[in-house]
């Protein structure tokens, strides 16, 4: 695991984006793992930017987001599907039908969670896979105790999750589904390369105990540690409680793998 801190939000966001640009022109028919949550709308707002006035090309790319609300359709205007189309595929020239998010509704959801499993593989797996942070350590929506090695399946969401996601619902706690699909901390793991973007203070304490703690299962996000290559990208008020900041920052400036960005950024 790496962890890059960049002085605000906004660079952070500037970072992620950039690196998924570099992987998709690397790779035109990469597959990606999408994520939602306020943190990555600035990410993705940058990618339309970079598609509108770079020609970044998304038309061979396949996505599969990591998670949907159970009992909200698509059409939902707070479902993670609408998300998703708001924020980037109606901004991109991704081809639909290569976009892919669980399907909340659907009557066996246990049939639609392996069937979303056997789309990732059939697909050659994910290659890049976007994370954010909720504020229980939680990736996707594995919430505390999921197993480090759990597959895509339904999940009963924490109180503090619904609290944190609530301003999307208007503000209406009751209004905040119970209960989500994600795929498992062991379906991220597989992804071949994983970036994790956390920004602001209120993820600061959560974020040290995912990164510098012990690995568990109370916080998911410290399965990453298990990662071969994960990246966190981090802004100045998450890195607050980072005890190894300085060799982070030391990292960033010198090694090579850097240069491009410290240059472009
Ligand atoms: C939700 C999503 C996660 C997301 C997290 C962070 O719980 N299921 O995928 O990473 O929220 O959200 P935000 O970026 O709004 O803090």
């Amino acid at each position: 695991m790496e962890v890059i801190i960049r002085p605000t939000a906004d660079a952070a966001s500037d970072l992620v984006a950039a690196l998924v640009a570099k992987e998709l022109r690397a790779r035109p028919d990469l597959v990606l793992g999408l994520a939602t949550g306020r943190t990555m709308e600035g990410v993705y707002a940058k990618l339309a930017t970079r598609h509108r006035d770079d020609g970044l090309d998304f038309s061979r790319c396949e996505t599969f987001n990591l998670d949907e609300y159970i009992g909200l359709p698509g059409s939902d205007p707070r479902s993670y599907r609408h998300y998703m189309d708001t924020h980037l595929f109606d901004k991109v020239n991704v081809i639909p039908a290569l976009t892919h998010l669980p399907n909340g509704v659907a009557a066996d959801l246990g049939a639609e969670s392996r069937r979303y499993e056997g789309l990732i593989k059939e697909a050659g797996g994910i290659d890049l896979q976007l994370l954010g942070l909720g504020e229980a350590g939680h990736i996707g929506f594995n919430e505390p105790l999921s197993a480090l090695r759990s597959r895509t399946r339904e999940k009963a969401l924490t109180p503090t999750t619904r609290r944190q996601n609530a301003a999307m619902f208007g503000g209406k706690l009751d209004d905040v589904p119970k209960r989500a699909i994600t795929m498992g901390v062991g379906t991220i793991l597989e992804s071949k390369r994983c970036l994790l973007l956390a920004t602001g203070s209120s993820k600061a304490a959560i974020l040290a105990k995912a990164v510098e703690g012990p690995i568990t299962s109370m916080i998911t996000a410290s399965a990453l540690q298990l990662h071969p290559r994960c990246t966190v990208i981090v802004d100045e008020a998450a890195a607050r409680s980072l005890k190894g900041k300085k060799y982070y920052r030391w990292i960033f400036d010198n090694e090579p793998e850097w240069g491009k960005y410290r240059e472009e950024l």
